[in-house]
Parts: C-alpha cells; sequence; structure tokens
C-alpha cells in the first residue's frame, strides 16, 4: 500500500516516524508524498501546545470529506495525542481508523492490516500509574534496536533514543502523560546501535531525550550516568560529531561540561530550556531550578567550554506572570548570550498541575506582545553572536542546498550552487560549494552574519 506520513513535534516524533518509515517498508509498503493519491494517511501527532493539536483536528476533518466522497483510505493517529486522546479519536473524529500511542508502533504493520480488512484499533500504552509490564517495556524499544542503518543511507547525522519518558511534571507539561515515565536505554544497547549506524556511514550521531542529561542506567550494581555514556561512545571510530538534546537545567553536572571539554568529538552545544528568567514562575513551573541556580550553569558552561553555544525555550504568559516576571525573562536572554531561543505562548494542556490549579489569566494581546518582546531581545543577542564569528575558520557538515538555492535555481550547477551547512556548534552556514561536498565535512570562512545565519567562503 502507499503510505503518507506527517510528522509534527519534537526529535523523538522525527525519529520515531523515521523508525515507522523503515518499518513499513519492510513490510512491503511503499511512501508516498502525497495525501491524496495515498492508501494510509498518518500523523504522527505533538500535543505539547494546543495550537499543534488543532492542525492535526482540521487535517482529520479533510480526510473526512474525502472519505464521504468515497475515497477509501485508511486514516491513522500516531504519538502523543494517540495516547492523549485514545478511543476519543474515533469516537469524535469519524475518519479516524487507526490509534497507536508511541510506546505501540511496532504493532502499526499489524494495525494497517486490520483496518484493510475493516478493522479499525485503539491501542495505547499503559497510564502513568498502572504497572508495566517488563516484557512490554522490552518490546518498546524493538524499534531502536531493530532499527535498519543502512535506510537513508549517504546521509551523515542520525538520531539516537538514549531514553523515554519523563518524571519532572513541569507543571504546564504534558509530556510526562503522554510519554510515560522515565526510562533509559542499556548501555550496551545504545552502543551497538551506534556502532551500527557507524558501520553504515553515519557520523555525527544526536542522542536524544525528553531530558538526555538525566540518562542514568544501572545494572549488576554499576551506575551509568550520561557523562559516564559520552565517554562510552565518544571513542568509536567514525564518530566525527556526537551531540545530544535537550537538557534540563537542574541536572547539568559539571562532569557533563568536563566530558564535553575533554571529548574532542563532543559538541560544544547545549540546549537548556530555562522557561523563565524569574524565580515566582520558576516555583510556578515546578522547574526545581532557580534563576540563580541557571546563571551558575551559564557561567560554568562558559568557563569549563571556552566556545560553547547555547540554545534556550522561554514559556510567555505563563499564569500569574507579572511584567517584572517577563522583563527578567529578557534579561535573562541578554545575560545568557543565547545563540537562538525559541519562544512559545502559554498554553494550557488538559490534566496538568497548571491546568487544575492556576487559571490561565494572561490575554493572547498580552502573551502576543510578551512573545515579540522575548523574540526581539533574542534577535539583537543572537545577531551579536553571530557577528562574533566573522573572519573565523569553521569546519561544517553540509546538509544540503540551501532553501534560497531552490527558489532561485537558475545559477545553480554541479560546480557551484548555495549549500546549506551546520557547524559543532549548530550554527547554520549558507555558502557557495559544489553539489557533490553535500553529506561531507569542509572548512568555510564566515564572511557575514544575520541573527539566525553565518555567510561563508569555501577555504581554498
Ligand atoms: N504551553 C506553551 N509552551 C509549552 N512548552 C511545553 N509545554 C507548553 C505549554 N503548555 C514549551 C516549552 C518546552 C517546549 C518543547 O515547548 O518551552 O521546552
Ligand atoms: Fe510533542 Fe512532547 Fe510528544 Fe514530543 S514528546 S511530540 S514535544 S508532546
Amino acid at each position: 500500500m502507499k503510505i503518507f506520513i506527517e510528522t509534527l513535534g519534537c526529535q523523538m516524533n522525527r525519529l520515531d516516524s523515521e523508525l515507522v518509515t523503515e518499518l513499513l517498508r519492510m513490510a512491503g509498503h511503499e511512501m508516498t508524498a502525497e495525501v491524496k493519491s495515498a492508501d494510509v494517511v498518518l500523523y504522527n501527532t505533538c500535543s505539547v501546545r494546543e495550537h499543534a493539536e488543532q492542525k492535526i483536528f482540521s487535517r482529520l476533518g479533510a480526510d473526512a470529506v474525502r472519505k464521504r466522497a468515497g475515497r477509501r483510505q485508511i486514516v491513522g493517529v500516531l504519538g502523543c495525542m494517540a495516547q492523549r486522546l485514545g478511543k476519543e479519536l474515533p469516537q469524535k473524529y469519524e475518519a479516524v481508523d487507526i490509534v497507536c500511542a508511541p510506546g505501540q508502533l511496532f504493532r502499526l504493520p499489524e494495525l494497517i492490516e486490520a483496518a484493510a480488512e475493516g478493522t479499525g484499533a485503539v491501542l495505547v500504552d499503559p497510564a502513568r500509574n498502572e504497572t508495566r509490564d517488563p516484557q512490554a517495556e522490552h518490546r518498546m524499544d524493538i524499534l531502536d534496536s531493530t532499527r535498519n542503518p543502512a535506510a537513508c543511507s549517504g546521509e551523515a547525522q542520525a538520531f539516537v533514543r538514549v531514553m523515554r519518558g519523563c518524571n519532572n511534571f513541569c507543571s504546564y507539561c504534558i509530556v510526562p502523560f503522554v510519554r510515560g515515565p522515565e526510562r533509559s536505554r542499556a548501555p550496551e544497547d545504545i552502543l551497538a546501535e551506534v556502532k551500527k549506524l557507524l558501520a553504515a556511514g553515519r557520523s555525527e550521531i544526536t542522542l536524544i531525550g525528553q531530558t538526555v542529561n538525566s540518562y542514568e542506567h544501572t545494572a549488576g550494581g554499576r551506575t551509568t550516568r550520561f557523562s559516564d555514556l559520552l565517554k562510552l561512545l565518544s571513542p568509536l571510530q567514525g564518530l566525527r560529531r556526537l551531540r545530544f538534546v535537550t537538557s534540563h537545567p537542574k541536572d547539568f553536572g559539571l562532569d557533563i561540561l568536563e566530558a564535553m571539554r575533554d571529548l574532542p568529538n563532543v559538541c560544544p552545544y547545549i540546549h537548556v530550556p530555562a522557561q523563565s528568567g524569574s524565580d515566582a514562575i520558576l516555583k510556578a513551573m515546578n522547574r526545581g531550578y532557580t534563576r540563580a541556580c541557571y546563571d551558575e550553569l551559564i557561567d560554568a558552561a562558559r568557563q569549563i567550554v571556552p566556545d560553547v553555544v547555547i540554545v534556550s525555550d522561554f514559556i510567555v504568559g505563563f499564569p500569574g506572570e507579572t511584567e517584572e516576571d517577563h522583563a527578567a525573562s529578557a534579561e535573562l536572554i541578554r545575560r545568557s548570550g543565547f545563540k537562538n531561543s525559541f519562544v512559545f505562548k502559554y498554553s494550557t494542556r488538559p490534566g496538568t498541575l497548571a491546568d487544575k490549579k492556576l487559571p490561565d489569566d494572561i490575554s493572547e494581546e498580552i502573551k502576543k506582545r510578551r512573545n515579540n518582546e522575548l523574540l526581539a531581545v533574542q534577535k539583537e543577542i543572537g545577531f551579536a553572536h553571530h557577528q562574533s564569528y566573522i573572519g573565523k575558520a569553521m569546519e561544517v557538515l553540509v546538509t544540503g542546498r540551501s532553501r534560497r538555492s531552490d527558489k532561485q535555481p537558475a545559477p545553480a550547477t554541479a560546480q557551484a550552487m548555495q549549500l546549506m551547512a551546520r557547524t559543532t556548534g549548530d550554527h547554520i552556514v549558507v555558502f557557495t560549494g559544489p553539489e557533490n561536498l553535500i553529506d561531507q565535512y569542509t572548512t568555510v570562512t564566515i564572511t557575514d552574519a544575520n541573527d539566525l545565519t553565518l555567510f561563508a567562503e569555501l577555504q581554498e
């Protein structure tokens, strides 16, 4: 069958979609980029903000219209919304045939087969308070450990999941409810997966987890912490770059920064969402750190890894956020010198602590203004950050053609086209070069910069 898949949300979801795609191909299906011609339409969904969910509801509406007009298509909702809404989905949205939560994805081929025979199905993961069957837990890892490393061959980059779930219960966040409790994978499984990917030609590995730096695995009386995992993987032959996302500030020990300093292929890049610069809001968010602790982490990072590149996330308009609280977030951005920040307007998620206890009392208008204000400050700081690289030589991994060159294909030839690349600090670099550099490493000299992009020339 021809299968279309659309992916929303975080790196976890991107990896899940990649693994699901491989699984479906191995089951004899073929992928298509067009919804209309597909026999099966899958959405790998995100619940983190209401906006992401609304997008899927409107897709399901359009699917229902096509189905009513006689188009026979199987429609499946995968991922976080599948877990959050479960059987409500087919009840409320007539187009939905399949619902498959994140921990059940390995069963997708059988679900599709059953749906083709007219039997829809809803598969959700155990709720947080239900006991988890160790056998089922093991099956959750099947998708990862049986992945086909040669899929997408030629590409240099790959994601590897080191942990699942989250135990933090930040008061705004749906993740602990939809992705379940925190479970770290065994280091030997991660090692084997990375080796497999390297043998298939990948050279940049990104370790992913909801709070990746909280990784901790104990077996046979031995505990492996995140910095131990970095030390275990770093010496592997062919591993040019080792990255990780996303980190929780409260679990960011100096041992991780020291590993970053001492291990040459561990990229000097950290994504540590601050969420707010105000102690009152951090407390209401249940983040587990104070503003002073966050400042200390940034200072330690810059001291131990002088070339470290830091990225953050912020939520504006959290319940009770005053203009002073908001100003503290702006000041935090200035003080920390982030490369970039992702800024989100607070959105109530059903069942979270904030939803139960705190009224969503900041108007949409104020949220919008605060969002724009933080972005404006970040733009200024990001500009200064990127400008500081002008004149420097940097090693980059070329990831593809730049989007701008897609729009102006005329001057592009195999010898010269606009290429897009990434530095070890995850800066976007645009430069002119030959097509055969794609998926290769090269050195460029930075000639110009704006708030988000470095512009460069290929070194002779
Ligand atoms: N409303 C707005 N933003 C949120 N995030 C998480 N939950 C919410 C919410 N309820 C943001 C946080 C997190 C990022 C992935 O999404 O900033 O770091
Ligand atoms: Fe969205 Fe969180 Fe699910 Fe990722 S884990 S898809 S960010 S709700």
